[in-house]
């Protein structure tokens, strides 16, 4: 068995930990919105046509924010064609997933689902085709109280009060050249920061999200995050991060696994270009992170080949998520909550069949994939402060990187009931670790719950005909010497352990 060690200090914090980390996201791509969210007819549908059986999948993901309406395909929208009479809206080629788009669903009624399952909803603008005027429309039509054009027109649809949409991003992925409207990032800075200055012109209290690059592999990092925040600094309040793994056919489990290491660099070297141009312009604001796309994605990329296009909600990007997707998971949120003194926003992506912790049927079932479990643990868990956390654990090598410690964890403290949850995960496929915990403080603490997800075989998934072959088991426990916590971490698993005084 291998041995590992965390110390902690409940007075030695890493930062206060923002909820929106737990965000996610719904793009019109693929099943996403359409025979995902919304299937009018389906025997769960609401009167509005929303899957009553995914609201509640949602709602115990306790998502606090959903960023919407993409990804690719907002570079092509134009959010009018969503608004108004269903019978009227255009049904449009969208051009970033080669589908048809029926806009039947649009910013009302996806403000309307976003309280259904208790989230806010965070809204992208089109900077691909369109510009200032269409930026500084949509702020007025979704945020301004009335006796305005659009406001109006917003009641006219049947919309009285304001969405007040506070977080909006300020296009997608614009370095791209896939991007519908790619830009270069003097092109793109410019029109996001005339963008933004007269968005925050019509609602003083929204906060912006600048494009930073779409993944760290792109030739134009990282000029593009010191360029774009050069231009834009003053009129925005965070920087956007992009990262998706894929298991490429040389790595192993072990180099797969360990992918969040870059991840981690990333989000550092990102911060400190924010800080850089913070320097350069002499100024009091801090610019945070709003990691508003991360997931493991690859399983779904030779199927999507095979599908034809001009398709209306075609199946695009559904994952078959296995239980070693779920330790990168684990190991890529344990990072965003170690990071969290400057990731402030972060989005899951996404949140429905495609490249998704919820996969549903159409006309039938709704199940949660391996990766589902995770995500829920640390959104309904991990409240307060996170802990700096030391963790001393025996290290491998493997393909891309050296000294990789196979225990990784984080650990948060909550100031109100003074529990302490933390998240750990063993890489290790032969061997199961002990994990002891040093609790520096002089407050006696003990452990009343753990929480395992593993499986014997790291590729078992979650399937329509097997549903539930992957899922966490809970011991309660009640180990009682109070200085010298230890836990048995099974092997290749994903752990959640809770400690109370
Ligand atoms: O999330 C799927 C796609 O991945 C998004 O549309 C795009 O922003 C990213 O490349």
């Amino acid at each position: 068995m291998l041995k590992a060690r965390m110390t902690l200090d409940c007075e030695y914090r890493t930062g206060s930990l923002d909820r929106r980390v737990f965000g996610s996201f719904i793009e019109h791509l693929g099943r996403a919105v359409y025979t995902g969210i919304y299937e009018p007819g389906h025997p769960s549908a609401d009167e509005e046509g929303f899957r009553k059986d995914v609201v509640e999948l949602v709602k115990d993901l306790n998502v606090p924010i959903i960023r919407y309406p993409g990804g690719n395909f907002v570079s092509g929208y134009n959010w009018e064609d969503g608004v108004g009479p269903k019978e009227k809206r255009p049904k449009k080629l969208d051009l970033a997933w080669r589908s048809i788009e029926p806009n039947e669903v649009g910013i009302n009624e996806f403000a309307s689902w976003s309280r259904k399952v208790n989230s806010e909803v965070m809204m992208a603008i089109n900077l691909g085709t369109r510009d200032v005027d269409a930026a500084r429309n949509i702020v007025e039509y979704c945020n301004y109280p009335g006796g305005s054009y659009y406001s109006d027109l917003r009641k006219l649809h049947g919309v009285k009060e304001p969405h007040n949409i506070k977080v909006w991003c300020l296009g997608n992925e614009m370095d791209g050249p896939w991007q519908i409207g790619h830009k270069t990032a003097v092109e793109y800075g410019r029109i996001a920061a005339e963008s933004a200055k007269v968005m925050k012109w019509v609602d003083p209290d929204i906060e912006l999200v600048v494009c930073g690059s779409s993944n760290p592999w792109m030739p134009t990092y990282p000029e593009w995050e010191y360029t774009v925040l050069d231009l834009t600094y003053e009129y925005i309040d965070y920087i956007s991060m992009h990262i998706y793994y894929h298991k490429r056919p040389e790595d192993d489990t072990l180099t797969f696994v360990a992918r969040a290491i870059d991840m981690d660099n990333f989000i550092k070297t990102v911060a400190s270009i924010c800080d850089v141009i913070k320097a350069k312009k002499r100024s009091k604001k801090t610019v945070n992170i709003s990691f508003d796309e991360w997931n493991v994605w690859y399983h779904s990329s030779g199927r999507d080949r095979e599908v034809k296009p001009w398709q209306f909600a075609p199946p695009l990007c559904e994952e078959d998520y296995t239980v070693e997707d779920a330790i990168l998971f684990g190991s890529m949120l344990i990072t965003l909550l170690k990071n969290a003194d400057r990731v402030k926003i972060a989005c899951l992506a996404q949140l429905v069949n495609v490249i998704a912790p919820i996969t549903t049927e159409k006309g039938g079932i709704a199940f949660k994939r391996t990766i589902y479990y995770p995500f829920m643990h640390a959104s309904n868990l991990a409240k307060g402060d996170v802990l700096t956390t030391l963790i001393d654990s025996p290290k491998y090598d493997c393909k891309l990187y050296t000294d990789v410690p196979y225990v990784e964890g984080v650990a948060v403290y909550n100031d109100e009931n003074k529990e302490i949850v933390v998240f750990a995960i063993n890489k290790s496929l032969e061997e199961s670790s002990l994990l002891e915990l040093n609790i520096v403080n002089d407050t006696e603490y003990r452990s009343i719950e753990h929480m395992i997800l593993r499986d014997d075989d790291i590729y078992a998934s979650n399937t329509l005909s097997n549903p539930d072959r992957v899922k966490p088991v809970s011991r309660m426990i009640g180990i009682n010497d109070y200085k010298k916590i230890e836990i048995e971490l099974p092997k290749f698993s994903w752990n959640v352990l809770r400690l109370i005084p």
